[in-house]
């Protein structure tokens, strides 16, 4: 690990010793932070240009954790002073019908972000769905468009995908905190999927990290994370990167959330992909799950709305 003093051997730095304790890394009031900002910056676009940024979201079918999500879009949204307008379609809306509604949010001058809540029911393609948003209100970042302007650095255009956006700003917070600079160090990202790990590797990448992906066919996963100074973990498997897994002070960002039974009467609870516990014992810092990664997803919504607002009237869009 590299920090921002001269130092010999920079790369196989650790960061804190071993023993000493992970930092806690605090989503919640990163989070807070950006969605303080977005209604800041919401109300001075407001009041230059008349119009308030809107946000549509769509939602098919009855996925109970789904419909807690889009609640919490919606809320989020108002309290930034958006526009927001929820659209509940029957879990028997077909194709074709879902993407006339996308049609139409797509010609709505009022609205400048458009979300439509994964997973859709069965019959309905998604990739279909996905690449009918009109890329510059697409502000989950899931178009090929916007994929595609993230690999080839046209960040200043393009929208990115929210977890591993919220991810970013979380590392580089800590790095900062920490006196590491990002630039050349080893940061493996566990999971490949369009969501997160993709987008996540080719954030990192920018950031001049040496990336590597690994997923459920790497093989010797233990020695592909031992080597990372930086670990995104985004499998979807509960606990499954080991803390003794970890290079000593590595910092680890827990992008999973999984709702593990308990073993006794007792509550489910949410854990990560990391097992947090022995991570914390020898990571230099972490993320918690929950009060991680999670809120930041949302807040990150709420910034590529803005951003695309922004860009729809004409003005620079603040960095976040
Ligand atoms: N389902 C789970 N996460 C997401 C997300 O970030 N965006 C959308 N559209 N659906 C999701």
């Amino acid at each position: 690990m590299s920090q921002s003093s001269a130092s010999p051997a920079a790369h196989d730095q650790i960061i804190r010793p071993s023993g000493a304790g992970a930092m806690l890394i605090d989503g919640r009031a990163a989070a807070d932070r950006i969605l303080q900002r977005v209604g800041t910056e919401a109300a001075a676009l407001s009041a230059a240009t008349g119009f308030r940024p809107g946000l549509a979201v769509v939602l098919v079918g009855e996925n109970p954790a789904s419909e807690v999500y889009v609640k919490s879009k919606g809320r989020a949204a108002s309290a930034c002073g958006f526009h927001s307008l929820q659209h509940t379609l029957s879990g028997a809306t077909s194709e074709a019908e879902l993407l006339d509604v996308v049609g139409r949010l797509n010609a709505d001058a009022s609205i400048h972000g458009i979300l439509v809540q994964l997973p859709l029911p069965g019959p309905i393609d998604a990739l279909k769905v996905i690449e009918a948003v009109a890329p510059d209100k697409d502000v989950d970042g899931f178009h090929p468009v916007n994929a595609g302007r993230l690999v080839v650095g046209d960040v200043g255009r393009a929208l990115v995908p929210c977890t591993p956006a919220g991810a970013l700003v979380l590392l580089k917070q800590t790095a900062t905190a920490l006196g590491v600079r990002l630039a050349g160090c080893e940061a493996v990202v566990v999971g490949r999927s369009n969501i997160v790990g993709k987008p996540m590797a080719q954030l990192l990448l920018a950031e001049n990290c040496t990336v590597t992906i690994a997923h459920s066919r790497t093989r010797d996963l233990p020695v592909v994370v031992r080597r990372a100074d930086i670990v995104v973990a985004a499998v979807g498997r509960p606990q499954m990167v080991r803390g003794d897994w970890l290079k000593p002070g590595a910092i680890v960002i827990d992008v999973g959330i999984n709702r593990i039974a308990p073993s006794d009467a007792g509550k489910a609870r949410l854990v990560g992909d990391v097992e947090f516990e022995t991570a914390l014992a020898r990571a230099g810092a972490i993320t918690p799950v929950p009060g991680g990664v999670g809120p930041m997803t949302i807040a990150m919504l709420m910034a590529n709305t803005l951003t695309a607002a922004c860009r729809a009237g004409g003005r620079p869009p603040p960095e976040f």
